[in-house]
C-alpha cells in the first residue's frame, strides 16, 4: 500500500442486489481506478447490523434501517486507492437519493432515502473506514496485489 493509499468499506445494499446493480457499483469503482481488495456476498444478521449502524441507535429510523439491511444479501467490499474513503463518498452522492446529483450512484439509481443502494464509510468520521473493514473482514480475507493505475488501462 503506497503512502497515499487508503482502504474504505463499501457495501451494495439489499436493494442493489435485488435490482441487479451489484455489478454496476463494482464497475464504477473499478473504472474510477480504485482497487478491489476484498469482497464478501453475505447475509447480515441482527447483531452485525446493530453494530455497523451503532452510531444511529438513537435515531427514529434505526429499526427500519436494521430491518432493511438484514432483509436480503449484500455485497460487502473493501476498496483501496488514493483518498478512497472521500472519493467513494463523492461517487455515492447525497444520503437522500432525491438530493443526490445525477452522475452519482444514488443520484442515478435511487429515489428512496431508506433504500439508497450503497454504503460507504464516512470520511468525516475519523477511522470509520478501518473500523468498518474490521467489523466485516478478517485481515487474511483482504488481498494484497498490484493493479496498474496507468491511465491507459481504463
Ligand atoms: P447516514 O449514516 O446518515 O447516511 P450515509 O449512508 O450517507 O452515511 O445514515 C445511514 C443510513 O440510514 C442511510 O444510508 C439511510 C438511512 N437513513 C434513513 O432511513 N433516514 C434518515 O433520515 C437518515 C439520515 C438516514
Ligand atoms: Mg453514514
Amino acid at each position: 500500500m503506497s503512502h497515499h493509499d487508503e482502504r474504505t468499506f463499501v457495501m451494495a445494499k439489499p436493494d442493489a442486489v435485488q435490482r441487479g446493480l451489484t455489478g454496476e457499483i463494482v464497475t464504477r469503482l473499478e473504472e474510477r481506478g480504485l482497487k478491489l481488495v476484498g469482497a464478501k456476498f453475505m447475509q447480515i444478521d441482527q447483531k452485525l447490523a446493530e453494530q455497523h449502524y451503532g452510531e444511529h441507535a438513537d435515531k427514529p429510523f434505526f429499526d427500519e434501517l436494521v430491518e432493511f439491511i438484514t432483509s436480503g444479501p449484500v455485497m460487502a467490499m473493501v476498496w483501496q486507492g488514493a483518498d478512497a474513503t472521500r472519493q467513494v463518498r463523492q461517487m455515492m452522492g447525497a444520503t437522500d437519493p432525491a438530493d443526490a446529483a445525477p452522475g452519482t450512484i444514488r443520484g442515478d439509481y435511487g429515489l428512496d432515502l431508506g433504500q439508497n443502494i450503497i454504503h460507504g464509510s464516512d470520511h468525516e468520521d475519523e477511522g470509520a473506514n478501518e473500523r468498518e473493514i474490521e467489523l466485516f473482514f478478517d485481515e487474511d480475507e483482504l488481498v494484497e496485489y498490484e493493479r496498474s493505475d496507468e491511465p491507459w488501462v481504463y
